[in-house]
């Protein structure tokens, strides 16, 4: 460990202002959760390589969100029922306990292998404590081993606990199961959504509440790239409804959209603190993929927290606010371009925040550059005539995954454009218009190329904020 740390701490692609595993690699959050006056993140973490192993739970813990605390290993298989893993879960707060719920995952000697669905209790003191037992310990009739990533909640005095299921017809679905005490569970059925049909596994099932709507966020694997979406291996998205109706599972809804339309992101998990925000934090990888800082022992990090609202049929996405606890000196510009790029002289930081704001435009596109320096960029653009959001990272500096594209896109109506970019030393995170859109990608690019600029293709009016990172 402390050679592999050693090589870990010496990649300069380690990021500054993420979670981000200390050896490994890390993959979905887990067990997110407001409890005792701070907010606790688990994530799944395997420590001895950039593979993925028998996983455990990693905690952090933060009051704003911004500075985490480092809280060690919280979960460690060592059980029967989670021999080889403690997989993905969740948290649920009662009778002023953390209860956090996870799937233990296992295999026998002919390496078939059976999923149990588990629970260990946290108390105040950070204490946590597995139950003697699952809570869920069979298969129900229909379902392949692929059943798992409880997602644990009340609703009308009852509790629920959602899970990412397989049929055995190799389709993916969500099932459901109903409690009184967070102890003995009852199966119901599957959710019925229209979208069944559509995808061979469903992970990572989440369910959100806005007044009398109710949200299905989950990550199938397996949908067919359809035009510009689902270009990457496995997406995560939504499904916005009427409430899911528990006792027989109905749920009215529209059609599902993909959470971010950037490269690198999946398996994102929500909760809701003690003012009532959403939050909502992803992976900020993709399982299957190699990644460049494989080399180094390592592997992802999650993505900033947003938070989330509900404008008509459409979740809206902000970096949460505290976010600007980050910022350092800032600097202003305010340009007019004439069909031009103008780079930002001056500026040659490898993490900062940005905002730029565009106006008046009419031509082609505008847009902005991160990281450019010899034969590098990070490109994104409004292109106006096909209305559409690009982010192009084929000059992003080490490629990987290319066989899933170098672009992606979405379609956009704008008039203004504003983006909002958090860059840290491996990854850009970027906010269109206040959260309508986001691209989250990881890029790997050389220590010196620390080049920003603006560009347009018409005369184009261009306010600039950058702030340095305050850490
Ligand atoms: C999603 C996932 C979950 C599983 C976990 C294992 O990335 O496959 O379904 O619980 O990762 O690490």
């Amino acid at each position: 460990m402390t050679k592999l740390k050693e090589i870990v701490d010496s990649c300069s692609y380690r990021q500054k202002f993420h979670i981000q595993p200390t050896t490994g690699l890390l993959n979905d959050p887990n067990g997110f959760s407001y409890y005792n006056g701070e907010y606790h993140l688990f994530y799944q973490w395997f420590p001895l390589g950039p593979v993925h192993g028998i996983k455990h739970w990693y905690h952090v813990s933060s009051k704003d969100l911004v500075n985490w605390k480092d809280c060690g290993v919280g979960i460690i298989p060592t059980e029967y029922f989670e021999s080889h893993g403690a997989f993905s879960g969740s948290g649920i707060v009662e009778n002023n306990k953390l209860h956090l719920f996870y799937t233990g995952n296992t295999r026998n000697e002919e390496w078939i292998r059976h999923p149990y669905q588990c629970l260990a209790i946290m108390d105040s003191n950070g204490e946590i404590t597995k139950n003697s037992e699952a809570v869920i310990k069979d298969l129900p009739n229909g379902y392949t081993d692929n059943f798992r990533d409880p997602k644990v909640f009340k609703d009308n005095n009852k509790y629920y606990c959602l899970i990412g299921a397989e049929r055995k017809e190799n389709l993916g679905t969500i099932v459901y199961y109903e409690s009184n005490n967070l102890l003995d569970w009852k199966f119901k059925g599957e959710i019925k959504t229209d979208f069944f049909g559509n995808g061979f596994m469903w992970e990572c099932p989440d369910y959100l509440r806005f007044d009398n709507k109710g949200i299905l966020i989950f990550s199938p694997q397996g949908l067919e790239a359809d035009g510009d979406k689902y270009q990457n291996i496995f997406q995560s998205g939504y499904l916005i409804g009427d409430k899911i109706d528990f006792s027989n599972g109905e749920f009215n809804h529209g059609n599902f959209n993909e959470l971010d339309r950037g490269f690198d992101f999946y398996a994102p998990q929500t909760t809701e603190d003690k003012h009532g925000r959403k939050i909502l934090v992803g992976w900020m990888g993709l399982p299957e993929i190699d990644y460049p800082t494989d080399k180094s022992g390592w592997a992802h990090c999650l993505t900033i927290p947003r938070e989330l609202e509900l404008k008509g049929d459409k979740l809206i996405q902000k970096p949460v606010k505290e976010l600007e606890l980050l910022r350092g000196e800032n600097l202003k510009y305010s340009y007019t371009l004439n069909n031009e790029e103008k780079d930002i002289v001056g500026f040659n930081e490898k993490t900062y925040e940005f905002i730029c704001e565009f106006s008046n435009f009419t031509g082609k596109y505008v847009g902005v550059k991160l990281r450019k320096g010899i034969d590098e960029e990070t490109v994104f653009y409004y292109d106006i005539e096909n209305k559409k959001l690009v982010l192009d990272r084929s000059k992003s500096g080490e490629v990987f995954a290319t066989e899933y594209g170098t672009e992606r896109k979405c379609e956009y109506n704008a008039e203004n454009l504003k983006v909002q970019i958090f860059v840290d030393t491996s990854s850009v995170e970027i906010f269109v218009n206040d959260g309508e859109e986001v691209f989250t990608s990881r890029i790997f690019t050389k220590e010196i190329s620390t080049g920003v600029s603006v560009f347009a293709d018409n005369n184009t009016n261009v306010e600039i904020n950058l702030w340095k990172i305050n850490i």
